[in-house]
């Protein structure tokens, strides 16, 4: 009988992850992951408002009965909003994130307009999001409060400036 590490337990194959809405109960998972993503993450009082909303699309990723990311999109007007991706740090480089924005672009309907801010430093959500189709357009100056970082303005489809 082979015994199996804990890191090796970690890997999972992408085929073994499904995406379905997020729902007010993943959110104490949702936290956790945040919390060990982002410098100033979310409050659970956001996401329980952008889950409430009907116009958006909220999504989670989920292997097993655990959540391993999540992916919150916000519609203003005609232009949905791509307010907040993460995946559990134990996760990622396994297509993901990808996978699930690709899904979120499925469900707003693909023509539709899309936008988001990213910080400048955060080269590897930006390369996912250029993978993606979403191209840059121009910067807010100081946009994050807790280090006075520029945000970079990315939009798929026609921007609108
Ligand atoms: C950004 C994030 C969501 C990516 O999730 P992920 O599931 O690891 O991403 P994927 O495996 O789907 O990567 C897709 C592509 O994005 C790019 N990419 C993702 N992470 C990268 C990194 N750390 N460095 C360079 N490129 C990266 C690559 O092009 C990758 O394709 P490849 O693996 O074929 O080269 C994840 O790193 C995360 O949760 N980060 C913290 C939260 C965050 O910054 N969210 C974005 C805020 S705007």
């Amino acid at each position: 009988m082979s015994e199996t590490t804990a890191a090796e337990s970690a890997i999972i194959e992408p085929g073994e992850v499904t995406f379905r809405r997020l729902t007010y109960g993943d959110l104490p998972a949702v936290l956790s992951i945040e919390r060990r993503s982002f410098p100033a993450p979310w409050s659970l009082a956001m996401f329980v408002l952008e889950v409430s909303k009907p116009s958006g699309v909220c999504l989670a990723a989920t292997a097993g009965d655990g959540i391993v990311g999540y992916l919150v999109c916000s519609r203003y007007a005609d232009v949905f909003h791509l307010m907040n991706v993460a995946v559990d740090p134990d996760r990622r480089r396994l297509g993901i994130a990808e996978r699930m924005v690709e899904r979120m672009l499925l469900e707003a309907g693909r023509e539709e307009r899309f936008t988001l801010e990213v910080r400048v430093s955060n080269h590897g959500a930006i390369a996912m999001y250029e993978k993606l189709g979403f191209r840059r357009a121009g910067r807010r100056r100081r946009y994050y409060s807790d280090n006075g970082e520029d945000a970079m303005i990315m939009w798929l489809g026609e921007p609108w400036l």
